[in-house]
């Protein structure tokens, strides 16, 4: 049985769904998970979160395929994230095998809240842990709480994929050596005014350049880069202060490993970009947007495939993509885990 909600209008936004995963680190170690109804979450006014941001989570999805199975798309690489998130914070880690088994029994729980196949709409998962103990010295909490809810989804950028334009920032993301390369909450909160700012100038995202020398293309607040080149070749930034983007990561195998095309991860240089054919966002909740327009302090970067549609190659790797996270092509081995 399907929830009654009306699956094709979803947002990017929180449905409350019935069922939640929590466990809790206290004495030095991981309690036992467990499913609840409750989605309160009760704090010390002191707790390391609410005091020095001590928080991480990751996003992922689930989707019912079109013989009507539920399954995630490759959740061992967000288990690990948050594994290498929570070390950078000096987090206690969740382990990656109890993370898989959490996402099986809240998406299990859930069932009902799967958006149908075709629907446009998927189920979005967000783990996430943080210090609940007390602390006022600046210094790792004590004890922690880690939580996953789901909740249904429509499209991260309104009109789905029709092209975006965004702004070259002014502000910056993630310092050298700091913690862009993984998913703290701190980084989304120095984002917040930079996307404030952005949609009330009438642009949807912004790109952040390299903070050191403000040359090189690093990424979006929510999405990594994926650039076509004019003679069809897909090349991604590279930066160890850019998220290592699932999506991005899966989306350079099929083009590499499906499409026959060649693939290049390295530092991309934002004088380059006016020489792409086409550029796109990509992540779980992006997938992949289209990016038509790129506005540079009075410049305008305008990509060949326009603002109407996506570039033939983007298509391509949407399509192989989403096929594959939908079941209708097959995918490479470990990619699919489905929900039982
Ligand atoms: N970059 C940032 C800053 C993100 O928040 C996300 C979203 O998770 C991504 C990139 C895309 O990563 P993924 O494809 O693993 O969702
Ligand atoms: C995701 O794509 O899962 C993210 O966490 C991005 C966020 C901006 C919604």
């Amino acid at each position: 049985m399907s929830a009654n909600l009306d699956w094709g209008n979803l947002g990017f936004g929180y449905i409350k769904t019935p069922y939640r995963y929590v466990a809790d680190y206290k004495d030095g170690k991981w309690g036992e998970g467990k499913i609840t109804e409750d989605d309160k979450v009760v704090l010390s006014e002191c707790a390391g979160v609410l005091q020095y941001s001590q928080s991480a989570f990751e996003g992922l999805k689930a989707y019912t395929t079109r013989d009507g199975r539920i399954v995630t798309f490759r959740p061992d690489l967000n288990g690990e994230r948050l594994e290498n998130s929570a070390a950078r914070l000096e987090m206690p880690v969740f382990p990656k095998e109890k993370f898989l088994e959490a996402v099986d029994m809240v998406v299990s729980a859930n069932k009902e809240y799967v958006p149908p196949y075709g629907s446009g709409a998927t189920l979005y998962i967000r783990p996430y842990m943080f210090g609940s103990s007390p602390v006022i010295g600046v210094k790792p909490a004590e004890e922690y709480q880690f939580r996953m809810f789901c909740t249904p989804v429509g499209p991260y950028f309104k009109g789905g994929v029709k092209p975006i334009t965004i702004r070259v920032s002014d502000f910056d993301r993630a310092a050298p050596h700091g913690t862009g390369h993984i998913k703290a909450g701190l980084n989304y909160a120095m984002s917040l005014h930079a996307i404030v700012d952005a949609h009330k100038n009438g642009f949807d995202e912004n790109m952040y350049l390299d903070p050191a020398s403000r040359t090189y293309v690093e990424e979006t607040g929510g999405a990594n880069f994926l650039f076509i080149t004019k003679d069809g070749k897909v090349v991604t930034p590279k930066s160890d202060s850019i998220l290592p983007s699932i999506t991005r990561r899966s989306l350079c195998y099929v083009a590499e490993h499906y499409l026959g095309l060649t693939v290049e991860h390295r530092p991309v240089k934002f004088s380059e970009v006016r020489d792409f054919a086409e550029c796109g966002l990509c992540g779980t909740a992006a997938v992949i947007s289209p990016v038509g327009k790129i506005y540079d302090h009075g410049n305008e970067i305008c990509f060949p495939s326009g603002m109407n549609v996506m570039g033939p190659v983007t298509k391509k790797l949407y399509d192989t993509l989403t096929g594959i996270q939908a079941g209708n092509i097959p995918a490479p081995d470990g990619w699919i885990r489905e929900i039982k």
